[in-house]
């Protein structure tokens, strides 16, 4: 996020347009936590994980009461627009705020479940998408050391996509995720089909959001039938939303943070900015929030025909 905040004010600048950072989100908008922003004030962070201008969760910002406090903080910075940076949240907040008061709004999507339409991927993605690969790696050599079954749960409350790209690109034998129902039985029959009565190691992917309950409830339902590998459970959890952000992730967000002011100064609002093969494309906001991502199925596939 610090670069798409970077590439914000960055580009503002060349338009001789006056930013202000807010921290703390809409939690920040409601209780005045706005400083102005300069080309400086953002350097020396595009290698930095997280966001500088910290995130929070804003009960009061889901009741009337918060907004109309928000929006007088907009009023008394006389703010003309706001580019909003996050997921699911942080748009369906942006778009009641901008219904109720007139105020332009642009949203730059970031999240590390990469589950919002209108954008091939979202930022953060790539950055826990490696990592949860590094993990994997990682864990795959104890597996194999000690021939044991792993489950690993990586994040991923309503959306499978860490969990898919991770086990193509770690080689799994299997993945639970949120868009497929699995019967439990098929699970292990799966399981057991691949394993073929060998003892070697294995590694099943789970997403936090599986209809199994994750991985630890998984491994409680299925460890009797698979003794012989000595099973372990490993969550990955918070270590996926931090670090240094790769190349990719670094690119997406200076991209779309250009793109966010760029369209801002065509006049539009309401809008989302994403990358669509390769290319710019805006989506209405309320789209983006009410339609849900789905997964690439042809990768679903993908990964069934490589185990
Ligand atoms: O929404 C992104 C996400 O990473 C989910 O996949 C995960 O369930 C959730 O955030 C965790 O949020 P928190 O940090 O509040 O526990």
């Amino acid at each position: 996020m610090n670069a798409a905040v970077r590439a914000v004010v960055r580009v503002a600048a060349k338009y001789d347009l006056k930013v202000f950072g807010i921290r703390h989100g809409y939690h920040g908008l409601i209780h005045n936590e706005v400083k102005p922003m300069k080309n400086n004030s953002v350097s020396n962070i595009i290698q930095r994980g997280g966001t500088i201008l910290k995130s929070a969760r804003s009960q009061e910002f889901r009741t009337e009461e918060g907004r109309k406090k928000a929006a007088e903080t907009i009023k008394k910075y006389n703010i003309d627009a706001l580019v909003v940076i996050g997921g699911d949240g942080t748009f369906t907040g942006a778009n009641i705020f901008s219904q109720e008061h007139g105020i332009k709004v642009i949203g730059i999507p970031a999240t590390i479940d990469n589950d919002i339409i209108g954008t091939d991927e979202t930022i953060g993605y790539d950055t826990a998408l490696n990592t949860a690969l590094d993990a994997v790696d990682k864990i795959r050599d104890t597996a194999d050391a000690h021939e044991r079954m792993f489950l690993v749960e990586v994040m991923g409350r309503d959306a499978g996509f860490i969990a898919l790209e991770t086990s193509i690109a770690g080689g799994a034998e299997l993945a639970l995720l949120p868009e497929e129902l699995m019967d439990i039985e098929d699970v292990k029959s799966q399981l057991k089909n691949m394993l073929k009565n060998q003892v070697r190691s294995s590694l099943v992917v789970v997403a936090e959001g599986d209809e199994s309950g994750g991985a630890i409830q998984l491994a409680d339902q299925i460890r009797d039938d698979f003794k012989k590998y000595d099973m372990r459970v490993c969550i990955l959890g918070h270590i996926q939303r931090g670090g240094s952000p790769t190349a990719r992730d670094r690119v997406l967000a200076s991209r779309l943070g250009a793109a966010a002011i760029k369209t801002l100064m065509e006049g539009h609002s309401g809008v989302m900015v994403g990358i669509v093969n390769g290319d710019i494309k805006i989506t209405p906001i309320k789209i983006a929030v009410d339609r849900k991502k789905d997964l690439d199925h042809s990768l679903i596939e993908l990964a069934k025909l490589l185990r």
